[in-house]
């Protein structure tokens, strides 16, 4: 968003309230409340969660201390007994959800399955018990490589069930990136399935499984494939056990295992400002807790809600509010395994129409991707029944904002935008629906128990519009426990970023951000070399290893370039070995090369090929003039540091 976008919506200072009708029915009804809760929460944090985790969950066995806090590593009721699969599934099956529809899924072809939340209890309890036969024990690992099927949130609840952590790995990535991913946690099974569905082709997952495994990661034992696409594949004897088989042989009698509030409940991996992406661990209780009770008051859930978020589950927002979240709520949660495409451009319309969604969670992206498709799709069908809508990944632009909320919310849905991450396990920064007045491209508010802040590089409150670093001062129960097997990563890179004087170390998040007069929140983006493309998140260096690790290839750097619907594509900038001469054949298989090392979601739109690169005279790469170049802007600002100003030149004469 440009600085004029948001001075203009700040001097216009329009306000979006909800309807006195959405209001009157909601969870937290209006701001009086909100600032209650976030007061009560503010002074007296465990106090405020304790409640919540008496009043929201099932535990077997109550908690010593609500937190530990041993900063940065925090311990949230340590001692208790939960577990999140119980919570998810068990405790519904007493009353009318019994038969409640918990999971709805449409395929892209058009199949479709409904599970009650018996249903889903008893799959979930069989594969459970498949996974045990596997040889899987409470504290191993399991890695997850799925489609968008039901059987990639049944394998979620199923490893929870018997206490072994998960790394759901988004289909989308290449077998290389899968492979370095099973590695470092220490994988012991894979679940995936022979393919799944995406535009209309098959996307080949055990043929990637394979590859991944023929490359590396020695601790898979075994590797359970669910049949999804029917096409052919290869399946090794002794490894690779059909799910259909196992399925008709295992019992449907599977107890939940009572597992420490602080167990660890998943790792999944993020990108960072390194090569290597980092782990990022959640364990039990906390992140119930949070998911759970964001969910309920963000997304108000009702029991007659149907919930559809767009996410994909091997993405930080599909676990807390595709599985997790709704389902520890008795939600109704709808998944869908298409996108829009050439052949229906219109489909998740018809999702919507079809089941009568009611609340619906996506991107900025998707959602410039559907303006540009056009409203005939959307008028075209019955919108009617959808009450609240949110965003998350992004800043949203405001005629993004403004289309969503007229053309798919008819004006009268209230918008929630979301900010959080992968690292915050839930959402930080939100409006609450029924309560919080929203302005397009700001997230709001932070959510009771969140201490937010902008600060600048001293850890000292920025108190005028003029921006600094988003901060978190306090711990909450959602928060990522550590980085997998290196917590000095973890320590480094979120608590140790900012030193503030007072000495009390402070959550930084990558983001910039600043805070209007009214205490609104707006996100500009991350300040760290992260770049979001199609809201998938990369890091430079991680594409620029991969880059460097093709044998033409002597030095590379990746920026980010501004993009109407995707937000950020990657433009890299490449130096080859000495005697070898750019061609197009060569741009191409670099662009190949990045596709096979990370996926096609890091796929560069462009390179450009450079004798040097810029660089300040410590030998630093100078980014912030390759994102210049490569938006096509004018160079501005300091380039005193430059070892080599003729670089420069050479670089705008392509
Ligand atoms: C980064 C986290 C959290 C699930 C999706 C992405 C950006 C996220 C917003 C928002 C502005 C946002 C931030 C953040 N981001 N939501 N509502 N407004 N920016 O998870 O991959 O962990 O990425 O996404 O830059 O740091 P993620």
């Amino acid at each position: 968003m440009s600085q004029a976008t948001i001075e203009s919506i700040l001097h216009e200072k329009r306000l979006f309230h909800p309807s006195e009708d959405f209001s009157n029915r909601a969870h937290i009804k209006n701001l009086d409340e909100y600032r209650q809760l976030y007061d009560r929460a503010k002074t007296d944090p465990e106090g405020f969660w304790e409640e919540l985790a008496e009043t929201e969950l099932h535990w077997f066995k109550k908690w010593e201390r609500v937190l530990d806090w041993q900063p940065p590593f925090a311990q949230w009721f340590a001692g208790g007994k939960i577990n999140i699969s119980y919570n998810c599934l068990d405790r519904h099956l007493n009353g009318d959800r019994k038969d409640k529809p918990a999971l709805i899924w449409e395929g892209e072809p058009g199949d479709s399955r409904i599970f009650t939340y018996a249903e889903l209890h008893r799959e979930v309890c069989q594969m459970a018990n498949a996974i045990k036969e596997l040889g899987v024990k409470k504290g191993d690992r399991v890695g997850i490589y799925m489609p968008m099927i039901p059987s990639a949130a049944i394998a979620m609840l199923a490893c929870a069930r018997i206490g072994a952590p998960h790394t759901v790995v988004f289909g989308g990535f290449s077998a290389e990136a899968l492979k370095d991913r099973l590695e470092d946690a220490e994988a012991k099974l894979v679940i995936t399935a022979d393919g799944g569905w995406r535009k209309d082709a098959i996307v080949p997952l055990k043929d990637q499984v394979d590859k991944a495994l023929e490359a590396g990661a020695p601790g898979v034992e075994n590797v359970l494939v669910v049949k999804r696409t029917q096409q052919e594949i290869s399946m090794q004897p002794g490894r690779d056990h059909w799910w259909h088989d196992l399925q008709t042989r295992v019992s449907a009698d599977c107890p939940a295992e009572e597992m420490d509030s602080e167990d660890m409940l998943f790792i999944l991996y993020t990108s960072g400002t390194t090569g290597k992406p980092k782990g990022v661990v959640h364990t039990t209780g906390g992140y119930n807790l949070y998911t759970h009770v964001t969910s309920k008051w963000i997304f108000d859930l009702r029991d007659d809600d149907v919930y559809w978020c767009t996410a994909d589950v091997g993405w930080i927002t599909g676990h807390s509010y595709i599985v997790y979240g709704p389902l520890s709520n008795g939600a109704t949660t709808l998944m869908y395994e298409g996108a829009p495409r050439a052949s229906n451009p219109g489909c998740l319309w018809d999702v919507v129409q079809k089941y009568g969604v009611t609340i619906f969670y996506t991107a900025p992206t998707a959602i410039r991707a559907l303006m540009k498709l056009g409203e005939q799709h959307p008028d075209a069908r019955d919108l009617s029944s959808l009450r609240l809508l949110g965003t998350v990944g992004e800043p949203i632009n405001p005629e993004a904002w403004m289309w969503y909320h007229r053309v798919i919310g008819g004006g009268k849905c209230p918008i929630v935008d979301t900010w959080w991450q992968t690292e915050t396990g839930g959402v930080m920064i939100t409006p609450l629906p029924g309560a919080t007045p929203t302005k397009p491209g700001s997230c709001t508010l932070p959510f009771p128990g969140i201490v937010a802040d902008v600060v600048d590089a001293e850890g000292e409150p920025v108190t005028d519009e003029s921006g600094g670093y988003l901060v978190v001062r306090q711990p909450w129960p959602g928060m990522m426990r550590t980085v997998y097997g290196d917590p000095d990563r973890f320590r480094r890179t979120y608590w140790e970023y900012l030193r503030p004087q007072d000495g009390n170390p402070i959550y930084f998040a990558g983001d910039g951000a600043r805070k209007d007069e009214e205490g609104y929140f707006w996100v500009m983006g991350r300040v760290d070399d992260v770049i979001n493309v199609a809201g998938h998140r990369l890091g430079t260096m991680e594409v620029e290893s991969a880059l460097v690790s093709h044998p033409a290839v002597a030095e590379a750097a990746v920026v980010g370039c501004p993009h109407e619907v995707k937000g950020e594509e990657i433009v890299a900038f490449v130096t080859l070995k000495e005697d070898l001469d750019a061609s197009e054949e060569l741009e191409n298989e670099l662009k190949q090369h990045v596709v096979n090392e990370i996926g096609a979601l890091a796929r560069p739109k462009e390179i450009r090929f450079t004798e040097e690169l810029p660089k300040t005279r410590s030998g630093k790469i100078m980014r912030r003039l390759l994102r210049s170049l490569a938006s096509g802007e004018e160079i501005s600002g300091d380039t005193s540091t430059l070892q080599d100003r003729g670089v420069l030149e050479k670089l705008r004469g392509g």
